[in-house]
């Protein structure tokens, strides 16, 4: 007979990018046949991980300083905490983070977590640190777990990872790796797990998730488009997203698939970083600001209601005061519900690091503050142009005060209303009462849609 394992305490701390957020709860999963479960704190935690992220600057101090933090419970601990770092610093990284932090146990990269356990039971009976940085020649999905932690309402799923594009700014191609994409079979069956989880809404995520071309079960290709449409045919699963595109992965099918796909809600995250040609020609984007207007032109001709929200870059190497005013422009054009905007920060052994024509950094911020004046001012009116409209609202979890319930607007607003707990995890339609900066409130007009 096999007893079962003692059981552990894990606390995941998660930097970074919402595929990040779907690897912390993978880690969790196929820890957990160790006997490892989910803390709340890192305080008396027998394993801690930190899932890192190096996007912009500074990522590597930020890590360096939070594991100095995490050092000081090791210690506390008698030295029983097993320290991973996990995410795209530990891949970037590697050796130096043993090098500069001699008591981390774990370094891994995000193709190695189905490896996790090994290098846990590696790290304890060595006594030696860890290092597993390689692109390994198996899927890691294939070694992953069902997930064992349900996620609540709405859920994550990665379809794709990596990046083939080689945008001249970005890290991304180097830490993940090259483009990879997961079976449709796969895909299904963790979304019916998912769903038979409670989950109503599922965010399909990828570096460039509409690149994905996945095998389907008939041994033929499928793109994005396609998948959805079999998603969308899961049972009690009224709604799916997908996230992060790329302009120029938005085939016909997919655009098709936002006008005959009821569940794929109105809200598209669509980063376009410039308005002006010759920047976007610099970054290696393989798209114009007119081609940008005319993929958000045929999206909206086949659904009219949908929102756009977009990722910015000012200062990369080259940017002119009339490349930045081609970027207002577009904002102008397009009008976005919603938006990311960041200064160009330069990362090592990346094409742009090296280029010349750096941007001041006063410069920067000058047009940072411009471009999000006017990004701000359209998020807000577009909030404000909600108000008075009946829409479905996902209500997802109790709300901040007593007798509050919160919900998820097909737009991705947080929307507020008195209500009962037994709202979660339906879909209703609500009246919008107001607009506040970071959410909406609402009243009900209606009483379940699904069961
Ligand atoms: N795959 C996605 C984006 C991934 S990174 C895409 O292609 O759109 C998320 C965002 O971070 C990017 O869209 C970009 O706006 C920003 N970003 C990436 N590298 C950056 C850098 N070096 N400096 C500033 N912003 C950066
Ligand atoms: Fe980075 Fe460009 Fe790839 Fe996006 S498409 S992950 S910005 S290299
Ligand atoms: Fe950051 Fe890696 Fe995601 S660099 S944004 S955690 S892919």
């Amino acid at each position: 007979m096999t007893s079962l394992p003692d059981r552990k305490r894990l606390h995941v701390i998660t930097w970074g990018c919402q595929m990040n957020v779907y690897d912390s709860g993978r880690m969790t999963d196929v820890l957990a046949p160790l006997g490892y479960a989910p803390a709340e704190t890192p305080n008396g935690a027998d394993m801690v991980i930190l899932n890192t992220c190096h996007i912009r600057d500074k990522a590597a101090e930020k890590v360096f300083s939070e594991l100095g933090r995490l050092r000081r419970l090791k210690e506390a601990s008698g030295g029983h905490m097993i320290l991973a770092v996990a995410g795209c610093v530990a891949q970037a990284e590697g050796a130096e983070i043993l090098a500069r932090a001699p008591y981390v146990d774990i370094v891994l990269g995000p193709q190695t977590y189905h490896r996790l356990p090994e290098m846990v039971a590696r790290a304890s009976r060595a006594g030696g640190a860890v290092i597993e940085t390689e692109f390994p020649a198996e899927d890691k999905f294939d070694h992953l777990p069902d997930s064992t932690t349900p996620q609540g309402v709405t859920a994550f799923l990665t379809i794709q990872e990596g990046c083939d594009k080689f945008c001249s700014f970005c890290v991304v191609p180097y830490t993940r790796g090259a483009e990879q994409s997961r079976p449709a079979a796969a895909i299904l069956r963790e979304a019916r797990h998912l769903v038979a989880q409670g989950a109503r809404e599922i965010t399909l995520l990828g570096q460039n998730v509409n690149a994905w071309h996945g095998e389907a079960p008939d041994g033929s290709t499928w793109g994005l488009g396609r998948l959805l449409r079999e998603l969308a045919n899961i049972p009690n699963l009224p709604r799916l997203r997908y996230a992060t595109s790329h302009p120029r992965d938005m085939d016909d099918d997919l655009i098709a698939a936002h006008r005959d796909i009821p569940a794929l809600m109105p809200f598209l995250h669509l980063p376009v970083q410039s308005g002006s040609d010759r920047i976007l020609e610099a970054m290696n984007r393989k798209h114009t600001g007119t081609d940008y207007r005319r993929i958000v032109d045929r999206l909206r001709a086949a659904r009219p209601d949908l929102a756009l929200s977009s990722d910015f870059i000012v200062g990369h190497p080259g940017e002119t005061e009339a490349d930045f005013e081609a970027t207002m422009a577009l904002v102008r054009d397009v009008n976005f519900a919603q938006a990311y905007s960041f200064k160009y920060s330069s990362r090592p052994g990346t094409p742009a690091a090296g280029a010349p024509r750096q941007v001041a950094e006063p410069e920067k911020d000058r047009r940072l503050q411009a471009l999000q004046a006017l990004l701000r001012e359209q998020q807000a009116s577009f909030a404000q142009s909600c108000v008075g409209l009946t829409m479905p609202v996902l209500f997802t979890g109790p709300g901040r005060h007593p007798g509050q319930v919160v919900g998820r607007s097909p737009f991705l607003h947080p929307v507020h209303l008195q209500g009962h707990a037994d709202l979660i995890g339906n879909e209703v339609l609500v009246r919008i009462v107001a607009a506040h900066p970071n959410s909406l409130a609402g009243t009900l007009v209606q009483e379940r849609l699904i069961a």
